[in-house]
Order: structure tokens, then sequence, then C-alpha cells
């Protein structure tokens, strides 16, 4: 049976790339293996961004050569600029991503330079991919508030939604990086964005800052998205966003999906190996 759903694992990736201390490649490796296993389609492994910048991250290749690749599962990575991506090329991606904000002030603090300078340093990529024959994703952050700006224009958040898909991305994932958000914020938000883009385009990426990443999701569902970003056991946070703790729990996701009486494809016990493998790197 073809899910309902597609669930979008960015653990690996979101989950770990502001820990503390560093994450050994082995536990990495262990962890995306495990997800292979639990059914989950779409695992974003990695990012191939600057080490200095993200310094769990510097592993990145690494961890690409040492999975086990499950038939069916492609597996992402992100890729802020050419030599991200060739770094994926090299190692095997199935599919990149360019990350945008929708306030000026993340996009210096996360990329290091403005939202119009970063969508001219992702056309190359997007250009590259397509030649190489790689998918390539669309991030934007902070559609509803910005640390740095405070709460985002939805008209902003739309125009740089639909740049995104003009720009060759073929999905955009609506991120709410600091959690600010609320179902009447979001239902907001959704009613300019889906005048824009399809909703079969966009994909939601919640963190769980105050709790209401679930009702988030459900809005979302009841809106037309079907595509959603989580993390196992809600590992998660961005290195330059202050307050964006972990993305929305996988398991939480699952449970809102069958509470609307959709299909998401996704064997419950094999999840359970991945987040004790999860909650055993993140602990201490
Ligand atoms: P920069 O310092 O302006 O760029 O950073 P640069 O071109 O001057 O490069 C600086 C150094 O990094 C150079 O090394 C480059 O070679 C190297 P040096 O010569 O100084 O030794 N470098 C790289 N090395 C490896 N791979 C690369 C790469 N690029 C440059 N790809 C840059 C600009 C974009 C590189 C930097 O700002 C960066 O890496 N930013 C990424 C930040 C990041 O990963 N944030 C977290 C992900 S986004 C997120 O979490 C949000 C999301 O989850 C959605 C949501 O929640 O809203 C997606
Ligand atoms: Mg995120």
């Amino acid at each position: 049976m073809t899910p309902d759903v597609t669930l979008f694992e960015v653990g690996p990736r979101d989950g770990l790339q502001s820990r503390g201390g560093m994450v050994p490649t082995e536990g990495k490796i262990a962890l995306i293996d495990a997800l292979s296993r639990s059914g989950i389609r779409r695992i974003e492994a990695t990012s191939f961004v600057s080490p200095r910048w993200v310094p769990q991250m510097a592993d990145a290749a690494e961890v690409m050569a040492g999975i086990t690749r499950s038939p069916g599962v492609r597996y992402a990575a992100l890729t802020p600029n050419l030599t991200g991506l060739e770094r994926a090329r090299a190692a095997g991606c199935d599919e990149v991503a360019v990350f945008a904000s929708a306030s000026e002030g993340f996009s210096r603090a996360n990329l290091n330079c403005s939202i119009e300078e970063s969508f001219a340093r992702f056309a190359p990529v997007i250009e590259a991919a397509g030649h190489a024959g790689l998918p390539v994703r669309g991030y934007l952050s902070m559609v509803i508030a910005c640390p740095f700006d405070g709460p985002t224009d939805p008209a902003r958040a739309a125009y740089w939604t639909r740049r995104l898909i003009e720009a060759g991305c073929y999905e955009v994932s609506l991120g709410d990086t600091i959690g600010a958000g609320t179902p009447e914020t979001l239902d907001t938000l959704l009613n300019v964005v889906l005048e824009e883009v399809a909703p079969g385009q966009l994909a939601g990426h919640f963190h769980d800052t105050s709790g209401r990443a679930a009702e988030l999701v459900a809005l979302s569902l009841e809106r037309g998205l079907r595509t959603f970003d989580a993390s196992v056991a809600g590992l998660g946070g961005c290195p330059y966003a202050p307050g964006a703790p972990g993305n929305v729990d996988t398991r939480r996701v699952l449970e809102v999906i069958e509470a609307q009486g959709l299909f998401h494809g996704i064997d419950l016990e094999a999840l359970a190996e991945a987040e004790a493998i999860a909650q055993g790197l993140t602990r201490g």
C-alpha cells in the first residue's frame, strides 16, 4: 500500500548538528541504518556545509560511505553552495537541499549573506544538481517568526516559497525554526502560501519549542500537506537559531497521521530501535 503521507526524517542532520559534544560517526551510521529498516523512505543523512560553521557535520562523507543503503530509501543532504554539492555528489547522495530564510536576520546568521544573495548562490547549485540528476529540495526557515527580526510577514514567506519553486526546487519545506507557530498563525500563513504554490509542493518542518508542533502537523494535513519533516526521538535544533529546540518527534507525527485515518507505512517497532540509538547518542 502506498503511504498517504511521507515522513521525511531529519534527525541525523537537524537533530545532531547542534549537539554540544561530537557524536561519533559510527553512532550516526547506526542511527541511519536503523531508520532505513523502519520503512521511512526519505532520510536527511547529513549536511555538506562548512565544517568551521557546523563542526558536528564535518564527517558527512564518512557517514555517507558507512551507511547500508536500503532499496527505495532516498538519502539526502544539505548543500548550501557548489562546494557542498560537489561533496554530496562524490558521497553518492540521492538528493540535495538548499536552504533559505524568510527573514534577513537569520539569513545573515545562518548563511552569512542576504536572502537575495543566498538565491544567487543556490542557482548554480540547482543547475549542477539538475545536470547530475539529483532532485533539489528547498527549505525556507523562520516562516512564522525570527529571533532576530520578529514576526515574519506571511506575504514575504509566500514570496520566497514561490521563488524556491521557480528556482527549481521540487518541494519547499516550511520551517517554523523556533517553534513559534500556533494553529492560528500557521493557518494565516498557509492561506497566503497556498495561493502561490500547491500543497503537494510543500512540506511542514516544525520545531517543537512550545509543544505545539503536533497541532501544526494536524492543521497542515487538513490544509492538504502530505509531507512532514520530523526527528527520531525529537532530536534537533539549529546552531544559528537561538532557542531552536528539537524537531517534532517522528513518533508523534505518525500518531497525528493515524488519528486522521491516514496511512504512513512505518514499522513502529523498528522505529523504537532507532529511538533507542538516538537516545543513546545524545545522553550525557
Ligand atoms: P562563508 O564563511 O561566508 O563562506 O560561509 P566561504 O565561502 O568564505 O567559506 C568559509 C570556509 O568554509 C572556507 O574555508 C570554505 O572553503 C569552507 P577556509 O578557506 O576558510 O578554510 N566551505 C566549505 N567547506 C566544506 N563544505 C562546504 C563549504 N562551503 C564553504 N559546503 C557558508 C558560507 C554557506 C559556507 C556557511 O555559512 C555555512 O556553511 N552555513 C551553514 C549553516 C548551517 O549548516 N546551518 C544549519 C542548517 S540550516 C537549518 O538547520 C534550518 C533547517 O533545519 C530548516 C528550519 O529549521 O527552519 C534546514
Ligand atoms: Mg530545522
